[in-house]
């Protein structure tokens, strides 16, 4: 694999996690360490390389698989692929995983599609390793029939499912989630060779799906309806929360695994059956989740199908989207396919939930801790290589502050130790396919063209693999670029005066997702998080904008979508609500007062009465006066509130 100059690694669990292990600490260490360069001895990695090695275009067999990529949908014009159509003259590493790929059930050639059974007439793709270029197995796609039939099997599971009460579901759910545990290490091996993530990131994702399930057993024992006052005398209001039907899943590469734990999760405790259409470059973690989802349900005796499959491009997603029998869609993906998404199901009155694409900004605030800025702001603009929708984006530093803080962070990107996703040490692994890398050339061009500074990175990393630079660029906040969600990991850096302009910048762009501020000022803070303050719907205060925990609603508003997923009470979406008004007594007192009063005309009851014409609540049958309606109901003008003088 590539091979690098050796950094003191600077490790995740160090940036987001420790408090102990200090930036300025490393850096004086690093400092001693070396005199090649006074201030910031160690070169960085990706200087080094970029200095040695001219930038090349991909690999001449990485390239060949671009040319080959399948047109897109979910991923928009098919971009954010690393997945290819064909298998003609690509190296293959798939012996090289043989040992994980066996504990995962993976074998060269797989089915991606399940209904029940395993099976798929659509067409073969080929999984590939950002890192090498690699083929890793390949995967047989969903038809239009399969789709079909999918939807057909995970309807009629859902039927049977919607009776099982709901904690025996949660009990399923939890036996899920303790075979998550036992294979986390292997799935996020996978998660790692397949999209590209470091494993310490790939670990956490697994364990955003345990959580999940942990959230979904604790619901099932507690899932609350209400019970809500009545206006009426002897009368009760319940509101229930039923099994929706069948939900389909429609993810991106970028966390494959945990955005179908968080809707499988809920989906599943709430009744539902859930049809799963993966990102296609990330077929293979699709199917190893969902052989351990089904190795559960075979053994509770539970069909299959309830959790069915189908691997595929952007038709299957949209055959999904548009199909009447699912009723709630639910996409995680960028904006422009979202949109698409949410007209296909709201034409057809299905249900939508909505997490598209973020543009996320950090304030720094003159009074805040700069070290723990630096250390955030780092995890959550270089993690997952800035292919999270929570990576931070724009950042906007007070002016006070601004020189030092760059200075801080640029230090803090020199040490980010690229490579093999999957070596201990590496925090910034490779993007995920070539559109990926082509979209980062081209957006670093443009940034140029508008008089764009770039104080750090910029360039395609020379070698096998799909890697960039990691970037921080000083530019005007309102350029158009900046409104953009480039999937890179490009920081746009700016200054502000006060906190006012600051949040005008955070609220500026047309997305909503996640924001955050570093501050020691309660004041701040508070106007932050308030209604003039942030307009996100993550709104976080000395924690960086990525990095969410499941037991909070997760999403975005604006052109984000405004979708939540995940923990609070996101589980709402997965149900259909029910209204039940009961009345126990033996009136009919009618709501707002209305008086729906019977008064027969005295004449026509009596006459009918004499003639037995009266019905058995003694009604007169057939006729009478003028407002005398079939049953004898007739509606009054006037009425008091509720007991007899709306009565009927
Ligand atoms: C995503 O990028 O789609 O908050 C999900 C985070 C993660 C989830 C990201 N827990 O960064």
């Amino acid at each position: 694999m590539l091979s690098y100059a050796p950094v003191a690694p600077l490790s995740l669990h160090s940036i987001a996690k420790s408090g102990t292990v200090s930036l300025v600490r490393h850096c004086s260490t690093l400092t001693a360490a070396s005199n090649s360069n006074r201030r910031f001895p160690l070169r960085s990695v990706l200087e080094a390389r970029a200095s040695t090695l001219p930038t090349q275009s991909p690999a001449p067999h990485a390239r060949s698989a671009i040319h080959r990529s399948l047109p897109g949908f979910i991923n928009g014009s098919g971009s954010r692929f690393a997945a290819v159509s064909s298998h003609e003259k690509l190296e293959d590493e798939f012996e090289l995983h043989k040992e994980l790929f066996d504990e995962l059930g993976i074998k060269k050639e797989n089915s991606g599609v399940c209904n029940g059974e395993w099976g798929g007439s659509g067409p073969v793709i080929y999984s590939m390793n950002p890192s090498t270029g690699k083929i890793l197995a390949s995967i047989t796609t969903a038809s239009k029939a399969d789709v079909d039939s999918a939807i057909d099997a995970a309807r009629k599971a859902q039927h049977l499912w919607r009776s099982v009460p709901t904690p025996v579901r949660g009990h399923i759910v939890r036996e899920i989630g303790e075979a998550l545990r036992e294979k986390k290490l292997a799935l996020a091996k996978l998660i790692s060779l397949e999209v590209g993530k470091i494993l310490a990131e790939a670990e956490g994702e697994v364990q955003e799906f345990i959580d999940m399930t942990d959230i979904a057993l604790g619901l099932s024992r507690s899932m609350p309806g209400q019970v809500l006052p009545s206006e009426r005398s002897k009368h009760l209001i319940l509101e229930q929360w039923h099994p929706l039907g069948c939900v389909g899943v429609i993810t991106a590469f970028n966390f494959p695994h945990a955005v179908y734990g968080w809707n499988s999760s809920l989906a599943f405790v709430c009744g539902n059956s859930v049809v799963w259409k993966p990102a296609l470059s990330t077929s293979l973690v699709a199917l190893a989740t969902t052989k351990i989802v089904h190795s559960v349900l075979e053994r509770n005796n539970y069909p299959t199908s309830l959790a069915a499959l189908l691997c595929g491009a952007g038709e299957v997603g949209e055959a999904v989207s548009k199909d009447r029998r699912v009723d709630l869609v639910s996409f995680t993906g960028s904006t422009a396919i979202g949109r698409k998404v949410g007209v296909w199901a709201q034409e057809r009155f299905g249900r939508v939930l909505l997490e598209l694409g973020g543009n996320n900004a950090c304030i720094v605030m003159d009074d805040a801790n700069i070290e723990l800025a630096v250390r955030g702001i780092l995890f959550s603009a270089v993690g997952t290589s800035g292919q999270r929708c929570t990576t931070t984006r724009r950042l906007f530093v007070q002016q006070g502050v601004y020189d030092i803080f760059m200075e801080h962070l640029t230090h803090a990107y020199k040490q980010v130790r690229i490579g093999n996703p999957l070596d201990k040490g590496t925090i910034y692994g490779p993007l995920h396919n070539h559109s990926a890398v082509s979209r980062f050339q081209k957006t670093m061009e443009e940034i140029k063209r508008a008089g764009g500074a770039i104080l750090h990175g910029g360039k395609v990393v020379d070698g096998p693999g799909l890697f960039v630079q990691p970037t921080i660029v000083r530019m005007d906040p309102t350029a158009e670029i900046v409104q953009r969600e480039t999937f890179a990991p490009i920081l746009y850096a700016a200054k502000f005066k006060d906190l006012s302009e600051a949040i005008q910048l955070n609220n500026a762009v047309p997305q909503g997702l996640s924001s955050s501020i570093f501050t020691s000022d309660v004041r701040a803070l508070f106007e932050f998080i308030g209604p003039n303050g942030s307009d996100c719907g993550i709104v976080n205060v000395n924690v960086p904008t990525s990095g969410a925990e499941v037991g909070a609603a997760f999403g975005g508003e604006k052109e984000t979508g405004g979708g939540r997923e995940a923990g609070s009470d996101a589980w709402k979406q997965y149900c259909r609500r029910s209204t039940t008004t009961i009345n126990f007594g033996d009136d009919l007192p009618l709501a707002q007062g209305i008086a729906f009063h019977h008064s027969p005309p005295t004449s026509a009851f009596d006459a009918a009465s004499a003639s037995g014409e009266v019905d058995k609540l003694g009604y007169a049958v057939g006729g009478g006066g003028e407002d005398v309606v079939k049953g004898g109901i007739t509606k009054a003008a006037s009425g008091g509130v509720g007991g007899s003088a709306g009565t009927v």
